[in-house]
């Protein structure tokens, strides 16, 4: 794709308002009216309208060529003629208000149930898009019966879609997406027989397409896009056969599409990617003469695929998507036949180790984009060969498939995107690359290039994003000419990825002269020396710096980065203080220096970064006392294996708001994982969790953990630990908290682990425990505990050794008869000693089939839902652009 930047993102949306344009258009319309058209009665229900709204704040995804952002309503008022107002129309005879056109307007409220709206009964088109209203549509919206066009798009609606709408039975045009609609879609949607526009694009809804949609026989244009229906492909639509675009995607569609599907004989896109569709994909489908784009990527398709009969004429599809599957055997010889491709996906067809002729591909002669990752040939990919197939070819895909960069033939065409991860390359393609000043993304990550990653790369022109992750690159080649990259104006790397790999001595500081640099990920290699000062030039860009697991040594650095967004620097040898001028890291979210020797005392200070969600500070040699914290978005804390003393006062969690209530980030409904720009880069962790060490890949955004362990604390736990509903992971353990446990820690409902092993606590263990559902692993080991264990279900499935070492506890019930032994000192010795390894392995293994089982619970908000290092299921890379309409689902495009 050309340009992963923000611009292109918005154009699907412009594309659709001057489509919108297009087909409205009235007659009667002036654009300037004769004076003192408009009645006092429509003048004063614009003006009341107007006040039962605010003005706030212009939506930023407004901004596009078509529509300007504008109050359009705050001139209003200053001329009785209400036909002059900005974004009013009036019919030039009869003064009606025929059209109120307010989109991008800032505008901020509810519908009231009487809305003065509803006296504009005249109005034929009402265009509320972009806008941040809220609640209901009222079902006085039934009253607009004139209607042809209404667009409530890019809102904040919510509730279900009112059954009132049934009665604008004029309605063309009906544009209610990108909302929070919920519940069914009504079927009274069916008597809007005049439809040819219908979007529902971006909302909750649930349940099937009504049959009645059979009788919206004028339609056109379907988009339900990035829902939750339902059911199996909705075979009512079959009969509108002038459907044009019928958009389905990222919904929950199951079973098999219907062979009959040719009876929609206009269909020029069908896009039903991310869905759970079955079956073969019937063959007919492609003698749709008329279709151009097809999209079924993301399903289940299975069995072989064919092409039936496409002899007869030529194809007029430009786009086929059927990648991410589970499609299996040979790729049909005919796919050559589609000789209008630009955009062909095939990714995880499982040719199932067959060879594959590749020259199959060189008839289409328009291909710019192609995925064929992870086909499971045996056949070797020759790269130079391969793109004199292709001439147009400009965004390829070979991931996953054994490529040969040995041959050196010249290549004519500018690339844009190149994707060679897991390839078994051994040698850096620069022929190739050294000439592609087009290009943008390159990624040759998990290959076995060896040597120096050569200078010119930082001079190509556009280059902005390029993954070296998981190869055995020893170094960067530094250039020989002395300006070195001061010859390039303003180099465009955006995303430089180079961990693990055996990078040594210091960090090149020509990264320091990547002035758009936004991600830096060094993690997982040999660089000793300091972290370069010279870093401070990005003060402006760097969002995202990861150099764990290297050999760094010195302090950390002293710059301010205002854009930081994430600074990792675990696993280093960095030493001294925690500099002061971290507090001006106003966006930081992710703070990780674990596993150093850094020496200071509780950064308290950092209290006031208003974003910081994750503060990792693990084994370092911090000391002293952590009074006086308030951390209002910290979710995940781990201060585990300091020197950190003194006793928590029993109110030292009441300020820590974040793990009271996740409260509604905006960002948490639409990306799950913690991370940073674009492809995504993900934060990652290491959390000690239900006794096992947890290496998180992502770190899930509803994640909430404390973890004090190893450090000297004393006195009671803080009563004020019950005020944090949302905590996840609670981690006491070796210290020397005396007292009892607070009772408090039943109320946190949603807690899955919980260890106050080796402390000196005493008393009983909190009836209140016994409640709580979710927590799966306890660990209350050598304490001075007595009393009886607590009976919920939780309690009655822990090892005997989460309770070991606290003599006076006594056993209720089931757990008596194994726990009871347990007690006597013949078998005292089990849980004094480790556990085998065996059974540490056990445990774990069974967490992390747990955890991969939770992961489409995450949806429920309750579930962990950890995504481990080596688990990445496909669904997951495919963030479905959210303005995107068609399901290219790769993250490079
Ligand atoms: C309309 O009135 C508002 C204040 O009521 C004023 O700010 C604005 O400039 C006026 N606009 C015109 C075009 O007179
Ligand atoms: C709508 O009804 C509410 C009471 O339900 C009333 O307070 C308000 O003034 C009414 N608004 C209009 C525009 O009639
Ligand atoms: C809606 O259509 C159904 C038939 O599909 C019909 O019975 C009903 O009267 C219609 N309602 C309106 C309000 O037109
Ligand atoms: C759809 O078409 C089928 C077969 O042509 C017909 O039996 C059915 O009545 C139609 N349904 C509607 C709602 O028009
Ligand atoms: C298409 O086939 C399905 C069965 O697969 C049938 O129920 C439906 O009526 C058919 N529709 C048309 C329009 O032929
Ligand atoms: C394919 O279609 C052509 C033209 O319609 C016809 O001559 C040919 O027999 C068909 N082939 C098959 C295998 O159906
Ligand atoms: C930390 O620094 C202090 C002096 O500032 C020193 O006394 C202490 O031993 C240091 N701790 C460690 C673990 O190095
Ligand atoms: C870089 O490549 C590695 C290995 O393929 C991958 O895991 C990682 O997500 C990539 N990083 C980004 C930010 O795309
Ligand atoms: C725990 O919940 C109970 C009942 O909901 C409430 O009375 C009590 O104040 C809560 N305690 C804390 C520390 O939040």
């Amino acid at each position: 794709m050309k340009g992963f930047g923000n611009s292109t993102i918005i154009i699907p949306i412009s594309l659709c308002f001057i489509f919108l344009i297009f087909i409205y258009h009235f007659e009667d319309v002036l654009a300037a009216p004769p004076r003192h058209l408009c009645s006092p009665e429509q003048r004063d229900a614009l003006l009341a309208f107007k006040n039962e709204l605010e003005i706030g704040q212009l939506q930023q995804n407004c901004m596009h060529d078509s529509f300007e952002s504008h109050p359009r309503t705050e001139s209003w008022g200053n001329n009785s003629d209400c036909c002059s107002w900005k974004g009013i129309k009036c019919n030039a005879k009869s003064g009606d208000v025929v059209e109120l056109d307010l989109r991008c307007s800032g505008l901020h409220g509810r519908f009231h149930s009487n809305s003065s709206l509803q006296n504009l009964s005249n109005l034929l088109a009402l265009r509320l898009s972009g806008n941040d209203f809220s609640g209901q549509i009222p079902s006085s919206i039934g009253n607009l019966f004139h209607l042809t066009s209404l667009d409530l798009s890019q809102n904040q609606f919510s509730g279900q879609i009112p059954n009132s709408i049934r009665n604008l039975s004029h309605l063309s045009s009906l544009d209610l997406s990108y909302n929070q609609f919920s519940g069914q879609i009504p079927s009274s949607i069916g008597n809007l027989s005049q439809l040819t526009y219908l979007d529902f694009w971006g909302n909750n809804l649930v349940g099937e397409i009504p049959s009645s949609f059979g009788n919206l026989n004028q339609l056109t244009s379907l988009y339900v896009g990035i829902n939750m229906l339902s059911g199996s492909f909705p075979i009512v639509l079959l009969n509108l056969t002038g459907l044009s675009e019928l958009y389905i995607s990222n919904n929950q569609f199951s079973g098999a599409l219907p062979p009959n599907i040719t009876s929609l004989s206009n269909l020029r896109d069908f896009v039903a990617n991310g869905n759970a569709f079955t079956g073969t994909i019937p063959s007919s489908l492609f003698t749709i003469p008329s279709l151009t784009s097809i999209y079924l990527g993301g399903n289940q398709f299975n069995g072989t695929l064919e092409f039936g009969n496409i002899s007869s004429s030529p194809s007029n599809l430009e786009e086929l998507d059927i990648g991410n599957n589970n499609f299996k055997g040979p790729i049909p010889r005919s796919i050559s036949r589609f000789v209008n491709l630009s955009y062909l996906g095939l990714s995880h067809f499982d040719t199932q180790g067959r060879p594959i002729d590749f020259s199959i591909f060189s008839p289409l002669n328009s291909l710019e984009y192609l995925d064929i990752s992870y086909l499971n040939t045996t056949t070797t990919i020759d790269l130079n060969d391969f793109l004199s197939y292709s001439k147009s070819l400009s965004d390829l895909d070979l991931s996953g498939n054994h490529v040969s960069t040995t041959n050196k033939s010249s290549v004519s065409q500018e690339i844009y995107s190149l994707s060679l991860s897991g390839c078994g390359i051994t040698e850096f393609p620069a022929e190739l690359l050294r000439t592609q000043h087009e290009i943008e993304f390159l990624d040759i990550s998990n290959n076995k290039i060896e040597g120096q990653v050569p200078a010119w790369l930082w001079t190509l022109p556009n280059l902005e994003y390029v993954n070296l992750s998981n190869n055995t690159f020893i170094g960067f080649q530094t250039s020989n000419k002395k300006q070195g990259l001061s010859s390039v104006r303003k180099p465009s790397m955006v995303h430089l990825l180079g961990a693990n790999n055996i990078f040594t001595g210091n960090i090149p500081s020509f990264i320091c002269e990547l002035h758009s640099l936004n991600t830096l990920d060094l993690s997982e290699n040999n660089f000793n020396g300091s972290i370069p000062p010279c870093l401070g030039n990005l003060n402006s860009t760097l969002s995202d710096l990861n150099l764990r697991q290297n050999n760094l040594s010195g302090g950390l650095p002293k710059d301010i980065f205002e854009r930081l967004r994430s600074f990792d620097v675990g696993h280093n040898q960095l030493v001294g203080k925690l500099p002061r001028s971290f507090i001006r890291f106003s966006t930081l979210e992710v703070l990780n220096v674990e596993s150093n020797r850094i020496n200071d005392t509780f950064p308290f200070w950092l209290g006031s970064l208003q974003k910081l969600q994750v503060l990792v500070l693990r084994s370092n040699a911090f000391y002293g006392p952590i009074h006086q914290a308030s951390f209002p978005q910290l979710r995940i804390i781990d201060i585990s294996h300091n020197h950190f003393d003194g006793t928590l006062p029993s109110d030292y969690f009441s300020k820590w708001t974040a793990m009271s209530s996740l409260g509604t980030d905006e960002d948490q409904s639409s990306e799950k994982y913690m991370g940073g720009g674009f492809p995504y880069y993900y934060n990652s962790m290491v959390l000690m969790n239900k006794g096992v060490e947890m290496e998180l890949a992502r770190i899930l955004k509803i994640l909430t953990a404390i973890d004090f362990s190893g450090n000297k604390f004393e006195g009671e736990i803080p009563k004020s630990i019950g005020l944090l509903k949302e905590l996840c992971v609670l981690n006491l353990a070796n210290n020397a908290f005396t007292g009892n446990i607070p009772s408090s820690v039943g109320n946190l409902t949603v807690l899955e682990s919980l260890d106050v092993s080796q402390n000196k606590l005493s008393g009983e263990i909190p009836q209140e425990l016994g409640e709580l559902s979710f927590l799966a692993y306890m660990n209350f080991s050598q304490n001075q505990l007595s009393g009886l264990v607590p009976r919920g279900t939780q309690f009655q499935t822990q090892p005997c050794s989460s309770f070991g070492d606290n003599p006076g506890l006594l056993f209720g019930s089931s757990l008596d008869k194994v726990c009871r032994d347990a007690h006597t000192p013949a078998s005292h010795k089990q849980y004094e000693t480790p556990e085998s390894e065996d059974e540490d392995e056990e445990e774990v293994i069974s967490w992390i089939a747990a955890a991969i089982g939770f992961i489409p619970g995450i949806v429920s908000g309750l579930t962990f839902g950890y995504i481990l290092v080596s688990h990445k299921p496909e669904w997951f890379m495919n963030p479905f652009g959210r303005n995107n309409r068609k399901g290219r689902s790769t993250t490079t495009h």
